[in-house]
């Protein structure tokens, strides 16, 4: 009974509970090239994360209230779940299109409550908690309407394909769009564990759980009623995505549609953070030994990749690490011993990641989609942990690198472009988003209209390629989408700087015009602009090595008797 009124309550939306202060509104990207005069907190800072927190507000799906600050918007798509007989509007479109994915939403939710809980303070002093609040309210209210009982989560409303094929306004958003679930008979772990997570690390958040980070600075956001009907669905979705009577798989085995957008890569590791959050959630010793046995059981110890929407490996040993410092139960020094290993494999350059020239963190094959993601990501983790090290060398050694990938990301890069949107005047002018392009032609996204219609304010993009060029070009979402997720590690990075960093971010220092100078020509060699080499099958690479091969003895045949013809000529006529 207790669920079940719950579950009706959450049907009228919730209301942001922190009163929205004098609207911020981000200012012109020429401010961005204007060093601040410092002190605490940085208003760079500070407006860097309102800019980011407002990318989300552009990204709004679903009918905006009256407090919308983004006045290019409309209401769209707001007949979203009639499909399945429920109300499915609201949410976020995942990126620069109208899909909406719960997987990835969830991940972006739960990296951004797990920041807000050890970097509190900093939405505080930048006045953006309100915002924060604003934010988290508009994906959890839309997320707890995606998971209307106990075995249900819908997963994703609006085909890939179909929108795919949509380049356009909000206004003429292609129909049907059709809402794909999961529940008891075909589930889908990942998906379930995942959410849990999300609605976890926000109940935390919302319940002011102490974190204990050293800034234990929390976002004056307790309400605790709105933590425990959080609370409500995390359990529900653990105990569906432990004990669905379909058994345990990736949610795109029930649906395989959603492979289109986002196919899982396994469960292990969202099971074990969804286990690990609500033990955070619950305070409970018990569910902090049950993530422990997943941990073991699944053998995550050891892995090296990155983390991101699909692979949450990496945030395991830091979030085992804060709870058990904050005497949930573990062993500490265990837990420190695997986030180390980790951490110095990338600080060191042991693991698969490497340094561009220009200095940012690249993992072959993740970083070729979206380069600032994997990097972002390891800043973001690499700063909350740098307090836990065991030595004061390892803090310095953690905060150095997440310092240099934030700059890179910023502006210290050899194209000296700041890769959020509207941040300086080098900032990227063509995001790949449909809504911000203004064009309604998808066979003319790059000039049609030439200049994009709307500043998409606060979106991370992309990012540059493996020898840090970035084309800044329209219809290439590999260097240009933005996404919800890849906005998410900016949030906690900017708080945190907010609170302890009194200089500018790196931006400020370059002029307008850089970029320009540094533009690359042609078109970049990635999934968007495929080139052909890299796109041949390795038959065919073979086959063009003999042939250049061939080629090359030829020509070196043809260039020998051109010589020896040469020389012979000018012989002759140096002797006549
Ligand atoms: C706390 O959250 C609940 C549920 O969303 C909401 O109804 C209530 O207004 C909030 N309380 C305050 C003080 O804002
Ligand atoms: C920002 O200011 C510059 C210089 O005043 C102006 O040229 C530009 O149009 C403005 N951009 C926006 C998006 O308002
Ligand atoms: C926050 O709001 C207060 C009160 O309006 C104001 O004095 C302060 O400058 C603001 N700080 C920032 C970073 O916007
Ligand atoms: C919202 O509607 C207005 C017309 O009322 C239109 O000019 C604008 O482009 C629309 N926004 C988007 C993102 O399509
Ligand atoms: C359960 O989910 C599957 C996969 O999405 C779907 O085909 C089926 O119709 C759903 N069952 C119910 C009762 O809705
Ligand atoms: C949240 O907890 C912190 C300490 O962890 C405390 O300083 C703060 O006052 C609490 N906030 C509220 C609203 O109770
Ligand atoms: C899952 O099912 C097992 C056995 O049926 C039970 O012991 C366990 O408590 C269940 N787990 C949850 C989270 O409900
Ligand atoms: C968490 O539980 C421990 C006992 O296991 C207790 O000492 C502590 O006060 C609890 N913390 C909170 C925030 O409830
Ligand atoms: C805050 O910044 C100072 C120096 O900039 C650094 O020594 C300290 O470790 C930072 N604190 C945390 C918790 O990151």
């Amino acid at each position: 009974m207790k669920s079940l009124f719950l579950l009706t309550s959450l049907i009228f939306p919730a209301i942001a509970q922190v009163p929205l202060p004098t609207p911020f509104l981000p200012p012109n990207a020429t401010a961005g090239a204007q060093p601040s005069s410092g002190g605490s907190p940085n208003p760079q800072w500070s407006t860097l994360l309102g800019n980011a927190i407002y990318f989300y507000e552009a990204q709004r799906s679903g009918e905006l209230p009256s407090t919308n600050r983004v006045k290019w918007r409309n209401d769209s798509a707001i007949h979203d779940g009639s499909d399945a007989g429920l109300d499915l509007s609201g949410g976020y479109y995942d990126a620069g299109d109208y899909i909406k994915c719960t997987y990835p939403l969830s991940f972006t939710i739960m990296s951004i409550c797990w920041g807000a809980s050890d970097f509190g303070k900093g939405y505080d002093m930048a006045n953006q908690t309100a915002y924060l609040d604003d934010m988290l309210r508009w994906s959890l209210d839309w997320l707890m309407k995606a998971h209307p009982q106990p075995n249900t989560l819908f997963v994703q409303v609006a085909n890939a394909d179909l929108d795919n094929a949509y380049w356009g306004g909000d206004l003429n958003i292609p129909e049907p769009r059709p809402s794909y679930q999961i529940n008891d008979t075909n589930p889908g772990t990942d998906a379930a564990a995942a959410a849990s997570a999300a609605f976890s690390a926000c109940s935390a958040l919302y319940a002011n759980r102490s974190s204990p980070s050293p800034f234990d600075a929390r976002a004056s956001l307790q309400n605790n009623t709105y933590a425990s009907i959080l609370l409500t669905h995390a359990q529900q979705l653990y105990q569906f995505a432990q004990n669905a009577s379909g058994g345990q798989m990736t949610y795109q085995t029930s649906v395989p549609v959603v492979a289109e957008a986002y196919a899982s890569s396994s469960y292990q590791d969202e099971l074990t953070l969804a286990a690990l959050f609500l033990a955070s959630a619950e305070n409970s010793t018990d569910l902090y030994e049950q993530a422990e046995g997943y941990y073991k059981k699944f053998g995550l110890s050891g892995y090296d990749g990155v983390f991101n929407w699909d692979s949450k490996t990496p945030g395991l040993a830091v979030l085992f690490s804060q709870l058990a410092q904050a005497g949930l139960g573990g062993d500490m020094s265990m837990w420190q011993a695997e986030a180390e290993s980790y951490f110095d494999d990338i600080v060191n350059k042991k693991g698969p990641g490497f340094l561009t020239n220009g200095g940012l963190l690249w993992y072959d094959g993740d970083s070729d989609d979206a380069s600032l993601n994997p990097a972002l990501n390891a800043a973001m983790l690499l700063t909350r942990y740098a307090p836990l090290a065991t030595s004061s060398d390892k803090t310095t050694a953690y905060l150095n690198f997440a310092k240099s990938q934030v700059d890179y990301a910023l502006g210290k890069n050899p194209m000296s472009a700041p890769y959020v949107v509207g941040s300086n005047p080098n900032s990227p002018s063509n995001p790949h988003s449909a809504m911000a392009s203004g064009g309604d032609d998808i066979g003319a996204i790059n000039t049609s209209p030439e200049q994009e219609a709307y500043v998409l304010y606060g979106a991370v993009v992309g990012g540059p390629d493996e020898k840090d060029r970035f084309y800044d070009i329209r219809s290439d979402w590999v260097e240009t989408e933005p996404a919800l997720d890849y906005n998410a590690p900016m949030l906690t990075i900017a708080a945190m700087h907010v609170i302890n960093d009194t200089s500018d971010p790196f931006f400020t220092s370059i002029q307008a015009g850089e970029y320009l100078k540094n533009k690359p020509q042609g078109t970049p060699c990635d999934a968007a602009f495929p080139c052909e080499a890299s796109e041949l099958p390795k038959g065919a690479m073979i086959a063009i090595g003999l042939i250049v091969g061939l080629v090359g003895l030829v020509i070196v045949a043809l260039g020998a008797s051109w010589i020896w013809f040469a020389i012979r000529r000018g012989g002759k006529s140096e002797s006549a």
